[in-house]
């Protein structure tokens, strides 16, 4: 796709304009991307954030896990998709390991914003003190919580989080201490629909769901799972938006209108 068509004037998105889309109750949209040309699209549509996922590892990697993804395969791809986006937020997650003290996390997450031209890195779990040392050097981090894919060999498969009412209490005390830590987002996966609206209205932070209801701030979806192209059956709370799409631009800008009219995720989409 040439790229001269772009108009260049248009700012990037920054994390002040998506807490303003929080408080004035506009819902974020996020897709995964891992290379130039979807990046491309998915900016020209309008979506506000990508998310360079370690999903890669699976969806393009053909792994069974994420957990085989180094941080040379993310400042890749991060930089891949950096390169093509004008208006889209982009955050890229620090995959397995790479993270396991805060100064190992400094330098991975340098790497992410330096190399691969993120504006936001993601870590899995409750790693309050690697955020806090992450953002006092400037990291923006976005958390993760509810489904933690690189924890899938303890958690024996990949299974909705936080049914058990101590499991929830849990997860919500793990949000707020994300969010006093310095967290500027949080992605909540795999978790039951109610448990993510009370965790979206407590925190102040834009929380992004991905099978978390349509009660979220935002939603986030793996784009090879929305356009029916993975190697892996859909997960439940997907859609395929390419049913009814002549094109992939006009299935992503489906997914887009879908996630701002709270169209999407339905409850077929929500646990
Ligand atoms: O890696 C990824 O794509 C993710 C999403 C599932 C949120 O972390």
């Amino acid at each position: 796709m040439s790229q001269g068509s772009y108009d260049t004037s248009v700012l990037p998105l920054t994390i002040t304009d998506l807490f303003a889309m929080k408080q004035r109750g506009e819902k974020i949209t996020c897709l995964t991307a891992y290379d130039a040309s979807f990046s491309a699209l998915i900016d020209k549509v309008g979506v506000d954030m990508i998310l360079v996922g370690d999903s890669l590892g699976m969806v393009v990697q053909g792994h069974d896990t994420t957990l085989p993804v180094t941080i040379a395969d993310m400042v890749y791809h991060a930089r891949s998709v950096s390169r093509a986006r004008r208006r889209t937020f982009v955050i890229a997650d620090l995959p397995f390991m790479s993270y396991s003290t805060p100064a190992l996390a400094a330098k991975n997450a340098a790497k992410l914003m330096q190399f691969g031209g993120v504006q936001m890195v993601k870590l899995e779990g409750p790693h309050f003190e690697t955020v806090r040392f992450l953002v006092n050097q400037g990291i923006p981090v976005c958390g993760h919580l509810g489904l933690l894919p690189q924890r899938v060999n303890q958690l024996g498969g990949y299974k909705v989080q936080g049914k058990e009412p101590v499991e929830a209490e849990r997860i919500i005390a793990e949000a707020h201490q994300l969010q006093q830590a310095g967290a500027s987002i949080l992605v909540l996966e795999c978790v039951p629909a109610l448990l993510a609206k009370t965790i979206s209205t407590e925190l102040s932070i834009p929380v992004i769901g991905i099978g978390a209801g349509v009660d979220c701030d935002g939603q986030v979806l793996v784009l090879y799972d929305m356009l029916d192209i993975g190697i892996d059956k859909r997960p439940r709370f997907s859609k395929n938006f390419m049913h009814d799409a002549p094109t992939i631009e006009a299935a992503i800008g489906a997914y887009h209108q879908a996630v701002k009219q709270t169209q999407f995720p339905s409850d077929q989409h929500s646990f």
